[in-house]
């Protein structure tokens, strides 16, 4: 979580630049903001909470600044617990991603040596003992790579010094990128950002230390301070995928792309999907491993494994693995599957997963990213950009990638292929302006309540945990989704008169025990939202979706994406930037 970004170089409009740079950052935490920029006149700091967009600020001339949107961890959203911080004297100012895990200690000894704190941030112990390092004469680099030496946890820190005209990086796990080529040097968390400030990125490991100047980025071993030999790869991101265009947000923007998505993995992703199986077919155990959305990808292509081509397999939640997962895990194979590729939780996972002795695959959306440099395989999504913070095309592409290597290994990746159009087809279908607008009325109907219930059954159990998570996270309804065979073990207590249920009932092996679970729900009041290609009398509301067998739980993310999108509309919430929550989990 936690947007950075810095720049030094040519360029004399560095406020305004900083500012363009954070709103496209915006999704990796908007509760405050900040920046700084070093004039003539000294360090000038700029912060606020809430969101960037909107605000207009006219900074003095500067070539050198950086900036930060904040998701908090340690002190609450207040303007002095935005970032950049600064030292006591004001010469160097910080910005921060990641949880200092020892900064209690830190600050207590920085206090004890007569330092003045203004937040209540862990971040601001940088800033301070960055500040004595320079008192010491040592020059910038040498004191940020002692200072980040102290530091526990996985961190990412960019130090901007007033005085040298200088920015230096350095990172644990947490991610920070150096744009070359444009007028000057950048650093971001996400090489989003560093869209038009670059030609090509350096992402930088965590035994490196980035060293800006206006005409130079050097990467030094942080160890040692000697040169280190950085790769760089070209821009990666396409452009055209950054605007709005013509739609009201980024939810409805990524939801319609849905079936482009689709199509377009299909036709990129055979190499990838190939090389997946081969992993897989070597290895004596699969293990799928994601969070959240990812997490609920990850069991449906579980139960694809199982259905299409007899593949046994386990799925352990990312934040679980170290507990969960077998202790040797020699001759397995552990498959990440992430949107951002940078989630903490996954990447402490698959690390985990290395030491006890597994290969590593996985399924990712974001190129460069420190998943897919971690890996033996993987799948890209290609998905583009998703700037919502719902995951919603990087979901449906997640399954539909493990749909098509559960066909290569039954040694049918073109009926795979076949089926992930023909759900293209059927989203196609429920995006028409009629069906959407049925589904979005439904879900308006929805903001009036308090509690809804989502079930399926094998393969559409994933559906229903996904289907709850889209309601919940954007309209702060409370939503459940549960395996309909656990109806009667528990949860069917809680279902009043009217307690909406949505009910994933599509024409398979699991229609019948569904109508029967519709049925005993609707008993106790419950008001039926049946999701399938065949109505019944059971159900109040229908939402009819076209029949595409296995492929279903492409077609069934649908659903759960509009019917939040309508109950958050009608209550009045942001659909992209749901409270509480940001885009790429970096932190513990
Ligand atoms: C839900 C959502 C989250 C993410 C989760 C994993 O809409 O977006 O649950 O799916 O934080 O993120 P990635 O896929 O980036 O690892």
């Amino acid at each position: 979580m936690c947007g950075v970004f810095g720049y030094v170089g040519q360029r004399r409009d560095v406020g305004a630049a900083i500012v363009a740079a954070l709103k496209t950052l915006e999704y990796r935490g908007y509760d405050s903001w900040g920046l700084a920029v070093a004039t003539a006149d000294g360090l000038l700091v700029d912060k606020d909470v809430g969101r960037i967009n909107g605000q207009v600020r006219v900074f003095p001339e500067a070539t050198i600044g950086l900036g930060h949107t904040r998701w908090a961890t340690h002190g609450r959203v207040t303007r002095q617990n935005a970032h950049p911080h600064t030292d006591c004297h004001r010469r160097i100012a910080v910005v921060h991603n990641g949880i200092i895990e020892n900064h209690a200690v830190l600050k207590d000894q920085l206090l004890q040596r007569g330092h003045q704190f203004r937040s209540e941030t862990d971040s601001e112990v940088v800033a301070h003992l960055v500040e004595e390092q320079l008192a010491a004469h040592r020059p910038l680099a040498e004191s940020v790579a002692l200072v980040f030496r102290l530091l526990e946890g996985h961190n990412a820190i960019v130090v901007m010094d007033a005085v040298s005209g200088k920015l230096a990086a350095a990172k644990r796990t947490t991610p920070l990128i150096i744009g070359q080529g444009g007028q000057g040097s950048t650093i971001a968390s996400d090489a989003f950002a560093l869209q038009g400030h670059a030609d090509r990125l350096i992402h930088l490991e965590d035994g490196q230390l980035a060293v800006l100047a206006a005409n130079s980025a050097n990467i030094l071993d942080r160890a040692t301070l000697l040169p280190s030999q950085p790769v760089s790869v070209a821009v990666a991101v396409d452009r055209d995928d950054a605007g709005l265009g013509s739609y009201p947000d980024f939810l409805t923007k990524e939801v319609a792309e849905q079936p482009t998505v689709l199509r377009r993995l299909v036709a990129s992703s055979g190499d990838d999907v190939e090389g997946l199986s081969t992993e897989m077919r070597r290895a004596n155990r699969v293990i799928l491993t994601g969070c959240g959305s990812a997490g609920n990808a990850a069991l449906a292509g579980a139960y694809m494994l199982n259905s299409v081509c007899a593949m046994e397999s386990s799925f352990v939640p990312a934040s679980e693995f170290s507990h969960r997962a077998g202790r040797r895990l020699a001759g397995s194979l552990v498959i990440a599957l992430s949107q951002s590729g940078e989630t903490l939780d996954v990447l402490e996972a698959m690390d985990e997963a290395r030491r006890r002795g597994a290969r590593l695959a996985a399924v990712v959306n974001a190129p460069n990213s420190s998943l897919e440099r971690r890996v033996d395989a993987r799948v890209m999504l290609g998905a583009g950009v998703e700037q919502c913070v719902l995951a919603t095309k990087s979901y449906s592409a997640m399954i539909a990638a493990l749909m098509l290597t559960a066909f290569d290994l039954a040694g049918k990746f073109a009926a795979g292929a076949a089926a992930v159009c023909g759900a293209a087809q059927a989203i196609e279908a429920l995006l028409e302006p009629d069906a959407r607008g049925h589904i979005g009325e439904i879900g308006s109907r929805l903001a009036a309540r308090d509690h809804l219930f989502v079930i399926g059954r094998g393969v559409h159990y994933p559906s229903a945990l996904e289907a709850a998570l889209k309601i919940k996270e954007v309209s702060y309804i409370h939503a459940e989704g549960f395996a309909a065979g656990e109806l009667k073990h528990g949860v069917i207590a809680l279902v009043e008169p009217g307690t909406p249920c949505l009910v994933f009932a599509p024409d398979d092996e699991t229609r019948t025990d569904m109508v029967s679970s519709a049925s005993e729900l609707r008993s106790r009041g419950g008001h039926i939202i049946g999701v399938g290609s065949t109505p019944d009398p059971v159900f109040d509301e229908f939402i009819p979706t076209l029949p595409v067998g296995i492929a279903s739980p492409i077609v069934e993310a649908i659903p759960g994406q509009l019917l939040g999108y309508g109950a958050a509309l009608a209550r009045g919430h942001d659909p992209d930037r749901p409270r509480n929550l940001a885009k790429s989990v970096t932190v513990k």
